[in-house]
């Protein structure tokens, strides 16, 4: 099984971008991180990330395509972007909403998702342990 691993703007950033709220790991350590835990599980994973939503619609058209699980951290989209939705709603196979923070003990802005309905579940607030365990549900779950 192969799963996709989506992060969107600014993610890039991680270990500079306010490492109180996001940690002090880079963004590749986190693609270290899903590397490994796959490696564990015995499941294949992409990670990419974008500042771009055009590539990651592109991208969420290819996971659907492939019927393919897709973790799916889409950052500040999350909150208003229709045309991430629009793409997400076309999965077939398992999409986990992942976020590094607990988006609901933030500002009103963020408690708001387009994703989450259409999300077979959301990981909000463990950090970057989330993506680990959003593969094990998928590996066990996930098609
Ligand atoms: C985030 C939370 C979003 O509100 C924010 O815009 C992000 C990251 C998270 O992982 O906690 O960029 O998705």
């Amino acid at each position: 099984m192969k799963v996709f691993v989506f992060n969107g703007p600014n993610l890039g950033r991680l270990g500079s971008r306010e490492p109180g709220v996001y940690g002090s790991g880079s963004h590749a350590d986190l693609v270290r991180l899903c590397e490994t835990a796959a490696a564990e599980l015995g499941i294949e994973v992409e990670v990419r990330q974008t500042d771009h939503e055009g590539e990651l619609v592109g991208w969420l058209h290819e996971a659907a395509d492939a019927g393919a699980p897709v973790v799916l951290n889409a950052a500040a989209w999350t909150h208003y972007s229709i045309a991430v939705r629009d793409a997400a709603a076309q999965l077939s196979a398992p999409f986990i909403e992942l976020h590094i923070s607990n988006v609901h003990r933030r500002e009103e802005f963020r408690h708001h998702s387009v994703l989450s309905d259409l999300a077979t579940g959301v990981i909000a607030g463990l950090g970057t342990d989330g993506y680990a365990l959003a593969l094990r549900w998928l590996e066990a779950h996930g098609s």
